[in-house]
């Protein structure tokens, strides 16, 4: 299956993975064939990109970071939490540590897992699915640094409730599909203080310890974040680990105002602020765990043939395995094949194809399969 944005997607194209609203309601599901009806309703649901099938990559497995059921049950606890919580009770405590408790098990269980980014949301559902993606990757960096069972759970607690305060913060300004004027983005800078002011004053029960991730999630650590221009060690461990969280997965989703960038393109905005915005050596743990080229990724190698990722080993997640399926010109193979990145050390990947690419490359192709069926 392949990630598509709606801009690209031609009726007859299969939906691949279901898509769901932000409150858990199936608006399309797999194997549904589009019209153009469903795609000029997708934008107005709130959907920028869906996965489709494709042939080239149909029968590859993406292995799951996390059950997609333990993230929805997160995900919807986030969500009915801040909504009680804007109708003036307090945050259910209980359910919240229960869903933290779930993604540290399943961490626990699957601790060499890599991240595969496969989940796609609405505008409108950001907040909650960011807050659980945060929280997930928070637990997984966690790990890596070998923090113990409790940590890992204030640290998913806190990555659920880090952006709290932007409840606080007009939906104008929050889903704005533009950059913020200067006024603006001093009000959206508010909810770091505001999340930790929810926290501490009318939810006591909560750990300080996951208020002060929300506070101090955009500090930076060579001083140039906010609120309170922190510095290295002046920013608790968890506040580090989750600015790096929450910056990977705002670059890698969706947004109003641009198209979610792919995971190596994150990968290398982040190794650029390698201890400058953030903690250089929890950012190598962090990166460690990336699948940089997920499996299901087109990619040329330095020879100019073009594959398909189908396997990324965890511990060299940088030298995937992959399927040939063009020759160095670019034409078709007859019979596509495996090449492990790990053995062929003088090849590698030097371009990840981008969708329209991959359109592309699938209409050629399919000519050539018939063009060569045909005898042309
Ligand atoms: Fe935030």
């Amino acid at each position: 299956m392949q990630r598509i944005s709606v801009a690209h997607l031609q009726p007859g194209m299969v939906v691949a993975k279901n898509v769901f609203s932000a409150q858990g309601q199936l608006l399309l599901s797999q194997g549904t064939i589009l019209t153009k009806r469903y795609i000029d309703r997708l934008p107005l649901l709130g959907i920028t990109s869906i996965y489709i099938a494709n042939p080239y990559t149909d029968d590859l497995e993406v292995p799951e970071t996390i059950r997609e059921e333990t993230r929805q049950q997160a995900i919807a606890t986030v969500q009915q939490s801040f909504a009680k919580f804007r109708l003036g009770r307090r945050l259910d405590l209980n359910a919240l540590e229960t869903a933290a408790q779930a993604i540290v098990d399943e961490i626990l269980q699957n601790r060499a897992a890599l991240i595969h980014l496969t989940d796609i949301r609405t505008y409108d559902d950001y907040t909650f699915g960011h807050s659980v993606n945060v929280s997930i990757l928070s637990v997984f960096t966690g790990l890596s640094l070998g923090y113990a069972r409790g940590q890992l759970e204030e640290l998913a607690l806190g990555g659920m409730l880090h952006d709290l305060g932007k409840i606080a913060i007009p939906p104008a300004i929050l889903n704005k599909p533009g950059k913020l004027s200067a006024e603006e983005m001093a009000i959206m800078q508010q909810h770091a203080a505001t999340g930790f002011e929810i926290l501490r004053k009318q939810n006591p029960e909560i750990p300080l310890l996951a208020a002060h991730i929300a506070f101090q999630h955009h500090e930076r650590l060579d001083g140039s974040g906010y609120p309170r221009g922190l510095k290295g060690d002046e920013i608790h461990p968890y506040a580090r680990i989750a600015a790096i969280a929450d910056v990977y997965d705002a670059l890698t989703s969706d947004r109003p105002y641009r198209r979610a960038m792919p995971p190596h393109e994150a990968y290398e905005i982040l190794l650029v602020f390698h201890n400058k915005h953030f903690d250089g050596a929890m950012l190598d743990q962090f990166l460690r765990r990336i699948a940089c080229y997920p499996v299901g990724s087109f990619v040329q190698l330095n020879s100019g043939e073009v594959a398909v990722v189908i396997h990324v080993p965890p511990d060299l997640p940088l030298r995937p395995t992959v399927r040939l399926l063009t020759d160095r010109e670019g034409r078709a193979l007859p019979q596509p094949y495996e090449v492990d990145l790990t053995k062929e050390l003088s090849a590698f990947i030097c371009k990840v194809l981008a969708e329209d690419e991959i359109i592309a490359l699938g209409n050629r192709l399919s000519v050539q399969d018939l063009s060569q069926a045909l005898n042309y």
